[in-house]
């Protein structure tokens, strides 16, 4: 009823909005109060078998897999140890090449998806070590792991997830922090610089949700698209691919997440002057290559909706509408650059007159094949 909504209109909305709290939640006890360490402290019990691992494999579904991939960034750039990101469905019948070296990540929110469990299942069967990231607690996921972290975001209810997606980025990130220091792959300086910004998310995510209103406005001019494209690249990507997937989930428009550079390899076929692509172009490392792929949408007439740093003026000047974000480091881009997307989906949904708790076809859990 209303009053579980907390006087939101919806779960979803509710959920977005709690992000800041949640992850701030996540990260209690974990980082200490003066922002200087990070201890996960499953990671610590379990450091040999994760420093010994010859790779990682992450095994999820949905929006969890893009989480999967956000930590394969993250793991690999601050351990140096080769990660894969598998879909849990595909994995689980492929007779994967699994021993007992290897470390098998699964991430699910609801710690029940039928398939994430049997890939578990299986790589446990084959003797590798399972580490879940998960946030129903107690749930099957784990039950079935060796050990693991909960991304303590609290119930989620709205179908299309929003606040776990954060949660398990923002566990992916502590332990991947937690890994390179007992690894020392990562230098004191750059630890301490991604502790520090870590900390401040909770914050930037609260000035990102003042754009509310700004969001609901621009979603009026989107509701007559049949599509859409979203590109970012980097640790962007990901985020691209979970924007476009939130849409596809409330507002049955049909999106595609890509990465910016493989546009050229088919998806610039598509651009037109009916076409909205959104960009995700934050100023960090694939910056200037992301104006170039914004300049070619605009050659092509798309209309261009920009993902961007604030005070950024150069995309301001090509995008036909830009959405701000706070600054952040790039490893920390998708924390912040997914709220945005999340606000855009919702709104468009409801200007279509959608049921965005309950989409059409869709369950919270998928228990079964
Ligand atoms: C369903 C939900 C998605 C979710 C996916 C994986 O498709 O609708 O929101 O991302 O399952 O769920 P899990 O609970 O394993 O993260």
């Amino acid at each position: 009823g209303q009053l579980e909504k907390g006087g939101y209109p919806h779960f979803m909305l509710k959920e977005i909005f709690e992000q800041p709290d949640c992850i701030h939640d996540c990260m209690r006890g974990r980082i200490n109060v003066e922002g200087t360490n990070v201890v996960l402290s499953a990671v610590i019990d379990y450091k040999e078998k994760l420093l010994k691992a010859n790779r990682f494999i992450i095994v999820a579904c949905g929006t969890s897999w893009h989480a999967a991939l956000i930590g394969k960034h993250l793991i690999e750039s601050f351990c140096r140890i080769p990660v894969e990101v598998e879909y849990a469905s595909e994995f689980r019948y492929r007779d994967p090449v699994i021993s007992e070296d290897d470390v098998v990540i699964a991430i699910s929110q609801s710690g029940e998806t039928a398939d994430t469990l049997a890939a578990v299942e299986l790589a446990k069967s084959k003797g590798a070590f399972i580490y879940g990231i998960c946030n129903a607690i107690g749930s099957s996921i784990p039950r079935a792991t060796h050990t693991g972290s909960y991304i303590h975001v609290g119930p989620e209810i709205g179908v299309a997830s929003t606040k776990a997606f954060t949660g398990q980025v923002t566990v992916l990130t502590m332990l991947a922090l937690t890994l390179a220091k007992e690894k020392n792959s990562i230098s004191q300086e750059e630890f301490l610089n991604v502790v520090h910004e870590l900390n401040q998310i909770p914050e930037k995510m609260k000035k990102i949700l003042e754009n509310n209103d700004k969001i609901a406005q621009l979603s009026k001019i989107f509701t007559y698209a049949h599509n859409f494209i979203y590109l970012g690249r980097g640790y962007s990507y990901p985020v691209a691919l979970e924007g476009a997937l939130k849409l596809k989930e409330i507002s049955y428009i049909h999106a595609e997440g890509y990465p910016a550079a493989e546009m050229k390899h088919g998806p610039i076929a598509l651009i037109d002057a009916e076409m909205p692509v959104v960009v995700v172009a934050t100023q960090n490392g694939m910056y200037e290559k992301l104006i170039s792929n914004i300049q070619e949408i605009k050659a092509r007439k798309g209309k261009v909706i920009a993902i961007v740093t604030e005070g950024d003026e150069v995309v301001k000047n090509i995008a036909d509408y830009c959405i701000e974000l706070p600054e952040t480091i790039e490893c920390l881009d998708p924390l912040v650059a997914t709220v945005p997307l999340q606000l855009l989906a919702y709104h468009i949904a409801v200007c279509k007159g959608m049921d965005v708790d309950q989409p059409r076809n869709l369950a919270k859990s998928v228990t079964v094949e």
